[in-house]
């Protein structure tokens, strides 16, 4: 039996996901929570060096499916030997990104079917879903440029714009679709006034 919660963190590039998971599991641990902080791609060696694959730029163009399969594979691992074991022992599980990337990446951005990824993500994860999932939602544009000042830019930095605009509509398209199972931050806003927001939605799920 699965005891803890499971939290995901999601956006498009830039948005600022590395502080405020900081703050979300900061304010989880203040609340004497007992959080595991973890990644996708990644989570795990072996998912980790998958990350590296899926990540690196190459000469050779990378097939949808491929790389479908290589995220799932990734996730697979990460489920195993971090997100169940955690949960079962009454941890909460904190994810940087989750399945909605795949819907919102694989999907939105490279046009593979939904009705694939839901195929795989029935295999994968039977029915673990997150209870939680906050997305941060920003221009894709000033999300970019925000990214691009960090330095070398990955083989999923390096997408168009109209590539980020198509994962910010599957995102969006996500929260249509499952209202309850998602909470939407405007990413835009003054860093404090991205927290107390995040600070309401922590609240609203610790009452509930
Ligand atoms: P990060 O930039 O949040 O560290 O994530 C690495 C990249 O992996 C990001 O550009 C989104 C991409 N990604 C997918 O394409 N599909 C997925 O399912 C996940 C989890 C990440």
């Amino acid at each position: 039996m699965l005891r803890g919660k499971f939290l995901t963190i999601e956006g498009t590039e830039g948005v600022g996901k590395s502080t405020n998971l900081a703050f979300v599991r900061d304010w989880l641990q203040a609340k004497g929570i007992d959080v595991v902080v973890t990644r996708e791609p990644g989570g795990t060696p072996l998912a980790e060096e998958i990350r590296v694959l899926l990540l690196a730029k190459r000469e050779e163009s990378v097939d949808e499916t491929a790389e479908l399969l290589l995220v799932f594979a990734a996730r697979a691992q990460h489920i195993a030997q971090v997100i169940k074991p955690a949960l079962a022992r009454g941890a909460w599980v904190l994810s940087d990104r989750f399945t909605d990337a795949t819907y919102a990446y694989q999907g939105g951005g490279r046009g593979l079917s939904k009705e694939t990824i839901t195929q795989l993500e029935a295999l994968v994860q039977g029915d673990l879903r997150p209870d939680l999932t906050l997305i941060l939602d920003i221009d894709v544009e000033l999300g970019l440029n925000r990214a691009r000042q960090r330095g070398e830019l990955d083989r999923f930095e390096s997408e168009t714009l109209s590539f980020f605009e198509r994962v910010r509509g599957a995102y969006r398209a996500r929260v249509e679709d499952a209202p309850n199972r998602y909470a939407v931050v405007d990413a835009g806003q003054p860093l404090v006034q991205v927290q107390a927001d995040i600070d309401l939605v922590l609240s609203r799920l610790l009452t509930y």
